[in-house]
């Protein structure tokens, strides 16, 4: 792969820890990596030379929770929703029959779409779970599609108990056979600890499973209520727990005193009516957050990470650094990645992208227009 200067940089955000945003910089990428980051009158030369013409440069999203491998449609259940009806678990069991319903052809095609829609809008890292099979063969087929798709695959089959299933049976199911046929596709394994999906005990006998199979942990946890999840992700150590709009002061200590990163889901909020998580207070006590979009077909149809920072800015009261720091670092810290993902950072995968705006301030500044110029993954420029 060539060399490739970006030039003419009107500011970068590297997301260093401690570097202020940079003025009238340049990077060079070799070999999917970035090579070199400095003020742009010492730029080196490189095989080939890209004008950012004054936009502003900041990592790649790393989108870190969504629901992507689906079929179908849930616009009349959103419909209803926003007419007053309360968002529940119980819907998932109609994206399950028709994703059971689908090919595996269907199901490519249909990640591989939100993907694309995702990268356009500056996403350059991207976990997907399974969770809409909830039987062993539907469960394996969506890890092994998500695996071709997505960078990091979660097991999620502890999302709902199906119909017509006896929860302990299903349990069982989840943690013998569905986690051996799923284990060589995934990285994590998550459960959502709720009420009308699995209870706090139910939850840590998943997660022990899972453990004992060498993935890592993740809770869907205080989605709805006070179900529990984040203590139980916090007591074993859990990558992230995702969700978290019903917290106890004690809950905000427990994540902050801990490595569990906290998720905060804003578009999902916004299409289920839950109240925002208390976002300002779990920063301020010192906890780790990421941003992520839950993109799914029923409680946060978007793939946009730029709406989830302009929503976290204004809405949640994050600043624009806190924001982008959330959207990038917190995500990769949330999937374990310690390779540089979420940074602009020398010998760090060169996953980033170019708004059409002189800071990256706009992207909450203007929310909702379209902002991103380029995108880079690994090095190749994808949009
Ligand atoms: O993260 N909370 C559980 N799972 C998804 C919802 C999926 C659905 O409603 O289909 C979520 O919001």
């Amino acid at each position: 792969m060539p060399s490739e200067l970006i030039a003419d940089i009107g500011e970068l955000t590297t997301l260093i820890d401690g570097e202020e945003r940079r003025h009238d910089a340049a990077l060079v990428i070799d070999d999917g990596r970035i090579a070199w980051i400095g003020a742009a009158a010492a730029a080196p030369a490189a095989d080939r030379r890209f004008s950012a013409a004054g936009g502003a440069v900041l990592p790649g999203w790393v989108d870190s929770h969504s629901h992507l491998v689906f079929a179908g449609d849930r616009s009349a259940e959103f419909e209803e929703r926003m007419a007053g009806r309360p968002y529940s678990a119980g819907g998932i069991r109609s994206t399950v029959a028709a994703t059971r319903a689908a090919s595996d052809d269907e199901l490519r095609a249909n990640l591989r779409r939100l993907r694309a829609e995702a990268e356009r809008q500056g996403t350059t890292t991207l976990e997907t779970k399974t969770g809409y099979g909830l039987d062993v063969d539907t469960e394996l087929r969506s890890a092994r599609i998500a695996a071709e798709v997505a960078d990091v695959v979660t097991f999620l089959g502890a999302h709902v108990v199906p119909d017509g299933v006896d929860s302990r049976a299903y349990v069982d199911l989840v943690t013998g056979p569905t986690l051996d046929a799923v284990r060589p596709y995934v990285r994590f394994i998550d459960v959502f600890c709720e009420e009308g999906a699995f209870d706090v005990d139910e939850s840590r006998e998943v997660l022990l499973a899972g453990r004992a199979a060498g993935l890592g942990l993740r809770v869907h946890g205080n989605q709805l209520g006070h179900s529990g999840g984040v203590a139980l992700a916090v007591e074993l150590g859990a990558a992230s727990v995702d969700h978290v709009n019903h917290l106890s002061a004690a809950d905000i200590d427990a994540l902050a005193g801990s490595d569990t990163v906290a998720t905060l889901l804003p578009a999902t909020d916004l299409s289920t009516r839950e109240p925002f998580p208390p976002a300002r207070e779990l920063i301020d006590a010192g906890a780790t957050v990421a941003l992520a979009s839950n993109a799914n077909p029923g409680s946060s149809y978007t793939t946009s990470m730029p709406f989830c920072v302009a929503t976290a800015v204004l809405q949640l009261r994050l600043t624009i650094e806190e924001a982008l720091r959330a959207a990038t670092v917190g995500g990769g810290r949330a999937l374990g990645l310690d390779d540089g993902t979420g940074t602009l950072v020398v010998g760090g995968p060169a996953d980033l992208q170019l708004l059409d705006a002189p800071s990256a301030s706009h992207l909450a500044y203007r929310p909702g227009v379209p902002l991103t110029r380029a995108v880079w993954r690994k090095g190749e420029r994808v949009v």
